[in-house]
């Protein structure tokens, strides 16, 4: 194994709290941003040329070709988030690079933003904003900006990791009866009354609202297709707040626009930051950037987490969130 390096020079991609930034001044050589212009794939090659340490976010595609092109000294991917979707892991493991992410710290800003487009989507808040903001709100009346109630409607739930279970619990407090699609059945403690269901088709036909909350991987991409659509209910609502290509984003506009879903809250697209114009014209769409543990306490709790990864490695352990896909 190669030396680590006691004052590791460590390169970040994004800016990062000034807290998180000065600790990392002190502990590191670190490399540090001044603006948040993504850095073209050239910059990034050029940082992974020569650094120990690379913190990219998900934001940065940390492709095959840019991992085996990485200088001689880079040993540990440190991941500013939990998802590492952007990394090839399996070619850093064939470098022997370590990726490590930020777990657990972003659950609970990320299930509340899914339950904050669970609870705005059918209640069509957005179109009231909007109504307020164009001057468009004549004033009360019993049949304007009617939605569908959440209470007592059944919410599926696909992925039960961490978030996945955090949304559940919060949607247990509003009312909601949760479903789930798992690789694997939990236990019943941990089900808290949920209904489980191998198979997802078989889960689609049953609810009211679906919330992604797993990880894309090859397996994932596209979980949501034109032929899954048409399994949800006319009155269905779908909510994505985990990985834009879990759902085929074309085939989502062409269900929308024919109405054979109700409606969407999606704060993750396909090819961010772009989003497909015809999302942006409907309006039982609702459209987050992204923002779904967008909290000062989140991202510093993630910081904290990734300098807790570079010294562990630095120190010559294995970093306590190494992401273990594949590893032996
Ligand atoms: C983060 C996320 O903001 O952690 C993740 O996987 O999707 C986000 O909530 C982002 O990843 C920062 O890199």
């Amino acid at each position: 194994m190669r030396d680590r390096p006691r004052r590791p020079k460590v390169t970040v991609t994004y800016r990062l709290p000034p807290p998180v930034e000065a600790r990392m001044r002190d502990l590191f050589d670190a490399v540090l941003r001044d603006d948040d212009r993504p850095l073209t794939r050239a910059e990034l090659a050029r940082a992974a040329a020569d650094t120990d340490v690379l913190v990219p976010t998900v934001a940065d595609a940390i492709d095959g070709a840019l991992i085996a092109g990485a200088g001689e000294r880079l040993g540990l991917i440190a991941n500013f988030g939990v998802g590492t979707n952007h990394i090839d892991l399996a070619a850093a493991r064939a470098r022997g690079i370590p990726v490590s992410n930020t777990p657990g710290v972003l659950t609970d800003d990320t299930a509340d933003t899914t339950m904050a487009l669970i609870l705005w989507t059918p209640r069509r808040f957005s179109d009231g904003e909007r109504a307020i903001r164009e001057h468009a709100w004549a004033g009360w009346s019993p049949s304007a900006m009617l939605g569908h109630r959440v209470t007592g409607k059944a919410l599926g739930i696909v992925g039960m990791g961490r978030i996945g279970r955090a949304v559940a619990a919060r949607a247990g407090g509003f009312g909601v009866k949760v479903h789930y699609h798992n690789r694997h059945r939990l236990p019943e403690a941990a089900e808290a009354g949920a209904i489980f269901h191998a198979d997802l088709d078989a889960m689609l036909g049953a609810v009211d609202i679906l919330s992604l909350n797993c990880p894309l991987t090859p397996a994932t991409h596209h979980l949501i297709d034109a032929r899954r659509l048409r399994l949800l209910p006319p009155h269905a609502y779908i909510v994505n707040t985990a990985r834009g290509p879990l759902i085929d984003e074309a085939a989502l506009a062409d269900a929308l626009e024919a109405g054979t879903i109700a409606g969407a809250g999606l704060d993750v697209f396909e090819a961010e930051p772009r989003i497909e114009p015809r999302l942006a014209r409907l309006p039982n769409v609702v459209l987050l950037p992204h923002m779904g543990s967008a909290t000062f306490e989140g991202r510093r709790a993630m910081g904290e987490k990734v300098i807790a990864n570079i010294r562990a490695w630095a120190d010559g352990h294995r970093p306590p969130d190494q992401v273990l896909e594949g590893w032996a």
